[in-house]
Order: C-alpha cells, then structure tokens, then sequence
C-alpha cells in the first residue's frame, strides 16, 4: 500500500512516525513542501520518499492525508484530481468534512480525521468520521480509534484539543513555580509528568465520574477543597466552557 502526505509539517511528521511503527505503508510519499522536513524524512526512513508535487502524491497513493495550513487548503486541495480508487484523509481543522467531499468530487472516498502529535507513537485519541468498512481498518493501531456519526459528534472531540498547548501552559506555571521554590528543574519535571499519568491512570482504573473523583479527592477543609474552591470562585471552569464555545464554532 502507498500512503501519501500532503503538507508536511509537525502533524505529518508526526504520522510518518506512526505509519512506520505499524508497518502498514510498502511506500511512504511525501509532497516536497516543507523542504526541509521532506528531505529529512526521507533520508531517517527507507520507505519515505519525496514526489515531485502534490499532484503527484494524489497520483500515485492508495491513501492521502491532507495536513495543510488552513489558509491555503481550499485553494490547494480544488488544484488536485484523485482517482476514485484513492481514498482521502483529511486532517485540516477547519476545513468541514462536506466542503472538502465537495472539493474533491463525489466519486472520491474522503475521511475527517483528528491526529494529534502523539499519533508518532500510536498513542493518543484518534477521532474520524465518516465510518466505513475501508477506514476502519486503516487506522488502526494508530492509536485508540474514536468513530463519530457524522460532523456534530466529530467536532466537540476535536474542540476538546485546542487545550493541548493550555495543558502544557499549566505544567509550565507549575514547574516554574516548583523551580521558585528551591525544586530541581528536572525534579520538578519527572514529578508533574507522575502526578498528571497517577491521575489519569486512576481515572482510567473505574468508572466513576470526574465530579465523584473531585469529591475523592477532596479531604473536607483539606488542601484540594481549598484550591478547588479558590480556582472556581475565579471562574476557571466557565473560562474553559466559553473558550470551547469560541473554538468549536471554527470548526
Ligand atoms: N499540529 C497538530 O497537532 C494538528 C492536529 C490536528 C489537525 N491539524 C491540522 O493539520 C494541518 C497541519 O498542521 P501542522 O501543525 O502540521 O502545521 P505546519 O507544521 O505548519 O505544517 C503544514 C505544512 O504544510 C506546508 N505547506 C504550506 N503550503 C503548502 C502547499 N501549497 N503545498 C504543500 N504543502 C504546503 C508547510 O510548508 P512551509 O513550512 O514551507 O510553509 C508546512 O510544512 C492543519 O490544517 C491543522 O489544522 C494539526
């Protein structure tokens, strides 16, 4: 199977990455732009290699991804012609599933998919839609697959990883403020990546809810009820709903 990769930039890097831990491409096609990540690519992977332009990654591959810049993907993706036998991918956030299906042409298999970064290592959700018995199998292994009905159950999933970078923001406030505190950078590094995986691993564990969990973790006048209360009482949580408001309403 040849599997192609139009834009390529920190996403298709990142699935470049995947693709060769699960074996699944005899070729890996990439279009030349970006250069530098193209050639870099192609020469850490045997099976990688740099077409021409992205008319020719289309031509030749069973499956493409789309991971180009929002500002220039309707202009780029109306240029190209895919083969019916081609199927289509298209990571591009704010690009609707239907707009890109009417770019592309009826006759042309095209999918929504939401790769995160940590898709290099098969980890991470990995939500997409439409459903069918070819994407299915495609994906998998890539990471835990997430199949949405239709484009409302697909964007709230994909709204939700606008926070990635604020999630690290957080973990930044807070190894600055270890670090402030007399903590070893590294120190304080290792121990907010535990706690955040000890976190998450406990909620993985059961099947309460995060507000059972809030209240499980909060000790009556203890450490947690007391910064839980100071943080909502600053509007924190509703700050978090409006700006998925905001961001959801681009997508
Ligand atoms: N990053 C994520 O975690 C993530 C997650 C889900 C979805 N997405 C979506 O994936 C897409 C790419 O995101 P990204 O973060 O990987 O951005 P990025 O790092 O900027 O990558 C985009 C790549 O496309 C190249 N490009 C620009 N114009 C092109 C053209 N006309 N033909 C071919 N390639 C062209 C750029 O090359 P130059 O550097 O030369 O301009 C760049 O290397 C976006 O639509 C984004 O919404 C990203």
């Amino acid at each position: 199977m040849k599997i192609g990769i139009i834009g390529v930039g920190k996403l298709a890097t990142a699935i470049v990455g995947g693709l060769i831990k699960t074996n699944k491409a005899d070729e890996i096609v990439l279009s030349p732009r970006n250069k530098t990540n193209s050639q870099l690519l192609s020469r850490r992977y045997k099976h990688v290699r740099v077409a021409k332009d992205n008319q020719a990654v289309a031509d030749e591959c069973d499956w493409v991804f789309l991971t180009l810049p929002p500002s220039v993907a309707t202009h780029e993706i109306q240029k190209l012609t895919f083969s019916k036998e081609t199927s289509v991918i298209s990571c591009i956030a704010t690009l609707p599933h239907t707009e890109c299906q009417k770019l592309i042409g009826d006759t042309v298999p095209v999918y929504k998919a939401f790769p995160l970064p940590s898709i290099s290592h098969c980890d991470g959700p990995l939500a997409y839609y439409p459903c069918d018995a070819m994407i299915k199998p495609f994906l998998a292994g890539m990471g835990e697959l997430f199949p949405c009905k239709d484009e409302n159950a697909f964007r709230p999933l994909a709204a939700i990883t606008s926070l990635i970078a604020s999630h690290y923001a957080v973990q930044n406030t807070l190894q600055n403020w270890l670090v402030k505190n007399d903590i070893e950078p590294k120190v304080a590094r290792n121990y907010l990546n535990d706690l955040t995986s000890s976190v998450t691993h406990l909620a993985r564990q059961t099947e309460v809810d995060f507000n059972e969990l809030i209240q499980s973790a909060s000790t009556s006048q203890g450490l947690n009820e007391q910064a839980m209360k100071m943080l909502s009482e600053q509007g924190i949580c509703r700050d978090i709903e409006a700006t998925l408001d905001s961001i959801i309403s681009r997508l």
